[in-house]
């Protein structure tokens, strides 16, 4: 049987590193990927980490005829894992049409050529987002979709729709992924995050101000209504992230899935706020963080944490890394950055 996959987006942040546990699971990759929000450079990391370069295409999936040949050159995919898509929240609102196309385009012409070349398995990058603030916590994969905050949030939602329906009338099985909040690095130090400009997100933010690129963290709120007054997230190691990437594959692969679309929750089933983070690096890395309180930034939820009993009984997956680890490797990826590891 093919061991071969296709993963989009593979030299992105989450798709990088799960190159590399297929790899290391005996799996061939190849990679598409238009460097839009990467650099062809952490190809040649993950043939560091692994020993073994993926085979990688620079492509716009957007681009129907140059998909085409490649498809016709790879008619032995045993699967699709689906990563490549544009992710700014704020920029989704600002520029909404160019979410709307990337993203939904994109899928389109893959699930055409799934059944055109019958690749019959295909696995694809969603979000908690989906939940928006939910009635009930912890999550589970049954809460309802919540109207979308942001038109990427809807591209979220509107894909699920699309690959949904899609494989009801074609012989394509998915599994849909909802992460939590992905964050941390490769233990190694040789792939992370790559923000570009300045990070929206928390744990880039918070390494960047600790190596000196921006002055100070910006705390959005401490009168939630949570322990400590600050906002909540399900924080996941990109590593164990990565992992269940590895086992949707196989659980595909194996015909062990139960419906021809499913869906799992991944995050660590554990809530933490954004004052314990910030603790959790202080105490890692021995540093004290310049930040301050201010108000909430419009749009977050208040709080939010998995229930990922699904995920724990039926993939046979679990997070295994702590917020420690977490913050250590997200860490060690900053340092290897500013010490100029993608330049050399
Ligand atoms: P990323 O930006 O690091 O990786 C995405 C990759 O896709 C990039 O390398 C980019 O160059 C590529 N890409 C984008 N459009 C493309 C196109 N048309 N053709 C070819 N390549 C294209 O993002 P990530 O954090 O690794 O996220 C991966 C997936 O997970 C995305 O679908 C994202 O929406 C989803 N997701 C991410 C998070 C998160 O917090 N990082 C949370 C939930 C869901
Ligand atoms: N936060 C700060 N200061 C910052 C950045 C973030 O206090 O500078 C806070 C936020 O207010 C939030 C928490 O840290 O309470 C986490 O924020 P992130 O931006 O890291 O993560 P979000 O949960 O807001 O969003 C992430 C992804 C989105 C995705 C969403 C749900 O960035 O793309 O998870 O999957 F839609």
């Amino acid at each position: 049987m093919s061991k071969k996959i296709l993963v989009t987006g593979g030299s992105g942040y989450i798709g990088s590193h799960t190159v590399v546990e297929l790899q290391q699971s005996g799996f061939e990759v190849v990679v598409i990927d238009n460097l839009s929000n990467s650099t062809a450079r952490i190809i040649d990391q993950i043939g560091r980490i692994t020993g073994k370069k993926p085979r990688f295409y620079e492509m716009d999936l957007c681009n129907e005829a140059a998909l085409r040949v490649f498809f016709r050159e790879n008619q032995d995919l045993a699967a699709i894992i689906h990563f490549a898509a544009f992710k700014a929240v704020s920029e989704s609102v600002e520029n909404p049409l160019k979410y709307y196309h990337n993203n939904l385009v994109s899928l389109i012409f893959l699930l055409r050529f799934m059944e055109g070349f019958q690749i019959p398995n295909l696995v694809f990058s969603s979000s908690c987002t989906v939940y928006g603030q939910p009635e009930t916590l912890p999550v589970t994969e049954q809460a309802p979709v919540k109207q979308a905050f942001s038109p990427y949030g809807n591209t979220k939602q509107i894909s699920e729709e699309i690959i949904e329906d899609s494989v009801k009338a074609s012989p394509v099985n998915a599994i849909s992924l909802r992460y939590f909040n992905p964050i941390g690095a490769h233990e190694s130090g040789l792939i992370g995050e790559l923000p570009i400009g300045i990070p929206n997100n928390l744990v880039p933010f918070i390494t960047q101000t600790a190596i000196g690129k921006r002055e100070k963290l910006m705390v959005f709120g401490d009168d939630y209504d949570t322990p400590d007054g600050t906002a909540i997230r399900d924080y996941i190691h990109v590593v164990d992230l990565a992992k269940a990437h590895v086992v949707a594959v196989e659980r595909l692969l194996r015909n062990e899935n139960e419906h021809n679309f499913e869906v799992f929750n991944l995050g660590t089933g554990k809530g933490t706020s954004v004052m314990e983070a910030i603790l959790a690096f202080e105490k890692v890395t021995g540093m004290k963080l310049n930040y301050e309180i201010t108000g909430r930034r419009m749009g977050d939820v208040p709080q939010v944490w998995a229930d990922t009993t699904m995920a724990n009984l039926k993939l046979g997956w679990k997070a295994q890394k702590g917020l420690e680890e977490m913050m250590t490797s997200a860490w060690l990826w900053e340092k290897n950055l500013a010490a100029g590891i993608l330049e050399s």
